[in-house]
């Protein structure tokens, strides 16, 4: 491949071979500005872009990136759809995330005939679907810029293309073992944000497409992970979310596949990587997301009992509460194991909350097997529950099963476990109530002007009144009163 670089001697920039992949994409960053530039003087205003994002916290992650590189090659970013460039980031874990996505390309079709010099770009988890693209291919021409989710570092480098090429650009990757780092990227808020640690998937849970459309399991070095978090406390950043699909295996496919890689300050681990962070001065706050009940070792457990800034709100995804239905969804746990797995959580880690993730409706699902699922629900009494209609995905193994259950039990199911989860919140809203709890503000409240909003450890929202300047910061607030999805908190001072 011929490489890039930046040549500054030279007056100008020229190709040449080997120069890194992050300089390679400075370099077409730098001709898209120019081009940029040249459209700005020719209309006499700024061209504008707009960052979609479907899907979960990765996703998110990828978009901050995305943002960083349009605002580097000269792009205003703004908000709405109106822009000159629109990106849709997306995601196929549940079909109506999919139909969502059709539904915006069929409305911009009309916004780009009133607007003819704007481009259309589309990446994430979608783009990883042969069919997915052959569908765009055929009857959504008036997208611009097609790629997926192993190489959203050359983003710069594909609009560069289409604006020389001037036709549909596609560059879908099936799978990847390069992380590119060091590219610009724009967090959204100023003192929360998440950090990858590892990418792709190797569980292949029976019912989930994720690894089809983010390949293997990769785990970033302790050293990049560190240095990260380190940058960023002296940004100010408070709260810090590591992200992976599975954040408990980290390192783990490395080790297993006798893949060499770098210690860092003692990090060999999910849990030491923890203890590391723990220790980074000005970060207050460690979140993680997603870990898995079969990776839950003892040592990942010691570790958040001892890092006091590891928030206790645990996200522990459950799918099924039935053993069954476990196996055939390829959990690799019973319905004992996780319960035990929550029980010893419980004893071993003070003020211990948990939050999940449920399928209700996957194939062969009975009646019985759903009720164990209520009855783990009654059981662990989660701070927090995400529940799904279990939805087809081509290519996973659950689509070919022939037992699927009609969409009416599936939707009655729905409402019960609904219903149940939420009799839970507002039990345990009232025990808030009274209690003094540490909250990061995190803005205005998007209902009051006057209300500022903020998450507890346990991640639940409290509102309360002050001014904009404490937005950012750790504060101890009152309890006052409960409502459905917040509590209303004060401050020692009113
Ligand atoms: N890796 C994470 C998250 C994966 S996707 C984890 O294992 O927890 C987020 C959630 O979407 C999953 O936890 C699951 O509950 C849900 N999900 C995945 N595939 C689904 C499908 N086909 N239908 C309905 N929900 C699904
Ligand atoms: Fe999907 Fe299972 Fe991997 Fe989570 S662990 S991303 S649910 S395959
Ligand atoms: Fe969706 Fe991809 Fe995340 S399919 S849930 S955006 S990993």
């Amino acid at each position: 491949m011929a490489m890039v670089r930046q040549d500054h001697n030279m007056g100008g920039t020229m190709l040449t071979e080997h120069i890194s992949e992050v300089e390679r994409q400075y370099y077409y960053m730098e001709q898209c500005h120019s081009w940029i530039k040249t459209q700005e003087e020719k209309l006499g205003r700024p061209l504008t872009a707009s960052v979609i994002t479907f899907g979960c916290q990765m996703n998110a992650r990828d978009s901050e990136k995305l943002t960083g590189i349009l605002e580097k090659i000269g792009y205003t970013i703004i908000e709405s759809e109106k822009a000159d460039f629109v990106i849709y980031n997306t995601c196929t874990v549940r079909e109506n995330a999919n139909l969502r996505v059709y539904g915006r390309l069929g409305q911009m079709k009309h916004i780009k005939k009133n607007n003819p010099g704007m481009m259309i770009a589309l990446c994430g988890c979608m783009m990883q679907e042969p069919e997915v693209v052959e569908k765009l291919k055929k009857s959504y021409r008036h997208v611009d810029v097609i790629f997926g989710t192993h190489n959203i570092f050359k983003f710069a480098e594909l609009i560069y293309r289409r604006i020389t090429e001037g036709q549909m650009i596609i560059d879908i990757w099936k799978d990847t073992d390069q992380i590119v780092e060091d590219l610009p990227n724009d967090r959204k808020y100023p003192f929360k944000t998440g950090i990858n640690i590892m990418f792709g998937c190797n569980n292949f849970c029976s019912y989930c497409i994720v690894p089809y459309v983010r390949g293997r399991e990769r785990s970033r070095s302790p050293k990049d992970i560190i240095e990260e978090v380190k940058e960023l406390s002296e940004k100010g950043y408070k709260e810090i979310t590591l992200l992976g699909q599975n954040v408990n295996s980290y390192l783990r496919t490395e080790k297993e596949k006798n893949i060499s890689f770098e210690e860092y300050e003692g990090v060999n681990s999910f849990a030491t990587l923890l203890r590391a962070i723990n220790k980074i001065e000005g970060i207050e706050r460690i979140r993680f997301v997603s870990p898995h009940p079969k990776d839950f070792t003892d040592d990942v457990i010691e570790a958040i009992r001892d890092c006091e800034k590891v928030c206790k709100l645990i996200h522990l995804p459950l799918q099924s509460g039935s053993t069954q239905v476990l196996k055939v969804m390829n959990r690799k746990y019973t319905k004992e194991q996780y319960l035990n797995l929550v029980e010893k959580m419980k004893k071993n880690i003070p003020n211990l909350t948990l939050s999940t993730d449920i399928i209700v409706g996957f194939p062969g699902e009975t009646e019985e097997d759903f009720e164990d699922t209520l009855d783990v629900v009654k059981k662990v009494k989660f701070e927090q529950v995400f529940m799904f209609i279990y939805s087809r995905r081509v290519g996973t193994p659950g689509d070919k099963m022939e037992n699927q259950v009609p969409e009416e039990i599936k939707h009655k199911r729905f409402d019960r476990l609904k219903a149940l989860v939420e009799s839970q919140i507002a039990e345990r809203n009232k025990e808030y109530v009274g209690t003094i709890q540490k909250i990061l503000i995190e803005g205005k409240s998007k209902n009051n002007d006057e209300m500022l909003t903020g998450r507890t450890d346990s991640n639940k929202v409290v509102i309360i009144q002050g001014n904009d300047d404490l937005i950012g910061k750790v504060l101890s607030v009152e309890i006052v009163s409960e409502h459905m999805w917040y509590l209303k908190g004060k401050t020692e001072k009113e």
